[in-house]
């Protein structure tokens, strides 16, 4: 096998695109969810300005089963940088029947089905932002409150509200824990990614160090070849990865670059490694189709 086809492999065992591929993945089995079912609110586009009134649809998932009405809390499940298909049946599920809680997790702006604007175009995505998210989730808690409260017939309830998020959302919990001291009771922050690192290049270090000193030298001379080839004939090389719709050549790159990484980060370095070593001691070039 090649490596343009061991890599592509991958590229289509990942249900996500690569620019998501860094989390963990959704579950494509509908038995996953506690619920699929979409509801629908209103959110405001700019929380920083006075005079901007837009509004955009925001999707959102509720699941009430096992919510004590009376004085169940409210689990806040945060959703991150892709898609988000309904609540997840996983151990949140599990302390929402011990507590009685509520589920509820709202899509995060410009993913999935929660975009402002058709278009990703830089002025359309100026409003994404982690700080905009944060105060989506301030609004939505408030919205969400209310609309508890009218379902069951009641005023001025405000229940104990608690957040959850896993990687980026890990992050966005911890924030809104200090952002919002006053709408939450806690939060829970999985793997939280609180700390930036611009040009995190230890992160690759570390994938070196997780492949070994033989794929990864695999893995460098096919950075190297790509390079090269993206200089002399673009077009054919990303032919061969089938991403000829992908103008920037840095967008090509970090495809390449995270299709490698994620089969380190998931687990499976052999599914990369194994037929990457064995192309390397039968071919003479690597990137070939
Ligand atoms: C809702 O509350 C109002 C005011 O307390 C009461 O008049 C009404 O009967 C209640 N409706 C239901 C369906 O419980
Ligand atoms: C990123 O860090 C590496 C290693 O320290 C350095 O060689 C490179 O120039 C840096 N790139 C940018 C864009 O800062």
């Amino acid at each position: 096998m090649s490596v343009a086809t061991v890599l592509l492999h991958l590229l289509l065992l990942s249900p996500l695109l690569a620019a998501t591929a860094k989390r963990f993945r959704l579950p494509s089995d509908p038995s996953a969810y506690l619920t699929r079912e979409v509801h629908w609110f209103d959110q405001t586009l700019d929380h920083f300005s006075p005079s901007d009134h837009r509004q955009f649809k925001q999707r959102y998932y509720e699941f009430l089963d096992y919510f004590e009405v009376s004085n169940g809390p409210i689990f806040l499940k945060i959703c991150g940088e892709s898609t988000c298909p309904g609540i997840t049946n996983d151990y949140t599920s599990v302390l929402a029947k011990k507590f009685g809680a509520a589920l509820v997790s709202l899509e995060h702006r410009y993913y999935g089905k929660s975009s402002p604007f058709e278009l990703a175009t830089t002025e359309n995505l100026r409003y994404l932002s982690s700080k905009q998210a944060l105060f989506d989730l301030a609004v939505f808690r408030q919205y969400y409150q209310e609309s508890l409260n009218s379902k069951y017939n009641r005023s001025n309830v405000d229940g104990p509200w608690f957040v959850f998020g896993v990687s980026y959302p890990g992050a966005l919990s911890a924030w809104f824990r200090l952002k919002f001291p006053h709408l939450t009771c806690g939060s829970l922050a999985s793997s939280g990614v609180v700390l930036s690192v611009y040009n995190f290049t230890e992160f690759d270090k570390q994938i070196g160090d997780s492949a070994g000193p033989e794929c990864k030298s695999v893995l460098q001379e096919i950075t190297k070849l790509v390079d090269q080839q993206l200089l002399s004939d673009g077009v054919a090389v990303k032919e061969l990865f089938g991403a000829s719709l992908v103008t920037n050549d840095v967008d090509f790159l970090y495809l390449l670059a995270d299709a490698a990484v994620i089969a380190f980060q998931y687990g499976n370095p052999d599914v990369l490694c194994s037929p990457l070593l064995e192309a390397k001691k039968s071919e003479e070039n690597l990137v070939v189709g």
